[in-house]
């Protein structure tokens, strides 16, 4: 390169990085649009002092691994693959422990082992985890006894105990939310690289638990498993492979302050990526296609989703593709669906019908749980396990009628022995659910209950 080449192409880079972070400066176009389920935070300056400190620290997560998980979800719209993605509803920066964290991941390679070994599916491995700490709520306030205070958003914005202090938005949370999910994201990442994830293991995930149908399931699984390894380690291949798992995060990206700050110009393409996580999605609440949600997320590169529940119109789900994946990118858009038992043979044939034909190609997804909330008669907010087999069932039936392509399932759980869902072979029931009711917002499955719909969604894709 001469000298003069060399200074035109240095104009030209600094030219396009310009123009980049002209980009980068538009990705704050959402605080002018019609914007929902956002915190008043009491003191904007603190507000902006904290997004100032989140924009300087490090990203989350990594450009490549995103633009790899994109092409997992790809594959999975295809058929190819399956992704499961599971996890709280809502993280709490107490339980973000060692152990819990464990746990939750153990629970999710039990599940990714079940359907790999009974479905022969490569299973694509997403925790709602490491960022899930901000909830939409139907109501601005709550009121007990006559006091009136601001609901609880999640933790990354108040606390939950009912009191003015506690109640009231703090925007140091974010801090809080940034270095929990690097914590949680640093044991995730020691979890599935570090030796606990290897499929030789298989058998050590089910070690301590009480038996059950469940666990004893999943023991002639890992039996068959080690037989399956040993055969091919005899014949000689390696199992490198096995040694690690690829583990991706995902949350809803609500707090969009948060998100913003969060986001940068990968220096290799110069796109821009939301390094909060790694796939995010939009809440059933907040996919106003005008809106500050759907704005924000139509300017960064990740793989996202958009929920939609049982309202939705095919022309919705139209004008959202058109909105966030304007190029028809390959596992660019999933859209999670979440219509409840007793709606979904009704409402999804239309909806998947109608994206068939606009020739679009997005990552059909079930999420079972946020169409089957109920109260029990004693006050819990709940779900009963066997809406929630048939929600999942209904999917796949579904998609089976149309040969349309059944792409994952999202689901609430936790991998400790709670009892916040009614049923399942434990048969927890209404007086059950008082033992060890611990979520602050919606029910989990309890490790058993994950265990036992894997084998249930195992079957189903091994007769698809
Ligand atoms: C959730 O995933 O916890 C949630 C609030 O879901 P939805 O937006 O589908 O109601
Ligand atoms: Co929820």
């Amino acid at each position: 390169m001469n000298p003069l080449q060399r200074t035109a192409h240095v104009h030209e880079h600094a030219f396009s990085l310009s123009a980049k972070s002209a980009e980068l400066d538009a990705l704050g176009a959402w605080r002018s649009l019609e914007r929902v389920q956002q915190p008043t935070w009491p003191d904007e300056d603190e507000r902006a002092a904290v997004g100032a400190r989140l924009r300087s620290a490090p990203p989350l997560v990594f450009a490549g691994e995103v633009d790899q998980l994109r092409s997992r979800i790809a594959a999975a719209a295809r058929g190819e693959a399956f992704v499961l993605m599971g996890g709280d509803c809502a993280e709490t920066f107490a339980d973000s422990t060692a152990d819990r964290v464990r746990n939750k991941i153990r629970t999710i390679l039990q599940m990714s082992a079940v359907l790999t070994y009974g479905a022969s599916m490569p299973v694509v491995k997403v925790g709602r985890m490491a960022g899930q700490f901000a909830k939409p709520r139907s109501g601005d306030t709550e009121t007990r006894d006559g006091v009136t205070l601001p609901t609880y958003r999640g933790d990354a914005v108040n606390g939950y105990e009912f009191t003015e202090e506690s109640r009231t938005p703090d925007p140091h949370r974010l801090w809080q939310m940034y270095t929990t999910s690097a914590s949680t994201l640093n044991l995730l990442r020691a979890f599935t690289t570090g030796g606990f994830a290897d499929l030789r293991e298989v058998h050590a995930w089910n070690q301590g638990f009480i038996s059950g149908p469940g666990y004893m399931r999943f023991e002639r699984l890992a039996t068959d498993i080690d037989k399956a390894v040993r055969f091919m380690a005899a014949c000689g291949y390696d199992f490198d492979a096995l040694r690690s798992v690829e583990f991706y995060a995902a949350h809803e990206a609500l707090l969009l302050d948060y998100e913003e700050a969060l986001s940068r110009i990968d220096s290799r393409t110069g796109e821009i990526y939301d390094c909060s996580g790694h796939f995010l999605w939009i809440g059933e609440r907040t996919r106003q296609v005008d809106g500050a949600h759907v704005d924000f997320l139509s300017r960064v590169d990740n793989p996202i989703g958009v929920k939609l529940g049982p309202t939705t119109t095919v022309d919705d789900a139209l004008r959202l593709i058109d909105r966030l994946d304007p190029d028809r990118t390959p596992g660019r858009l999933t859209f999670i669906t979440r219509m409840g038992a007793s709606r979904i043979r009704k409402v999804l044939p239309a909806l998947v019908e109608g994206v068939r034909d606009s020739g679009a190609q997005v990552a059909w997804v079930t999420d079972p749980m946020h169409g089957n909330t109920i109260t029990s008669s004693n006050g819990y907010k709940t779900r009963r396990f066997e809406d929630i087999l048939d929600e999942v069932t209904g999917f796949f039936e579904v998609h089976r009628g149309l040969g349309t392509v059944p792409a994952g399932l999202h689901m609430e759980l936790t991998g400790d022995d709670v009892t916040e869902v009614l049923g399942g072979t434990g048969e927890i029931d209404e007086v059950g659910l008082e033992r060890r009711y611990e979520t602050l917002v919606d029910p989990r499955l309890n490790h058993q209950q994950s265990l036992e719909l894997a084998f249930l969604v195992a079957e189903t894709l091994a007769g698809a």
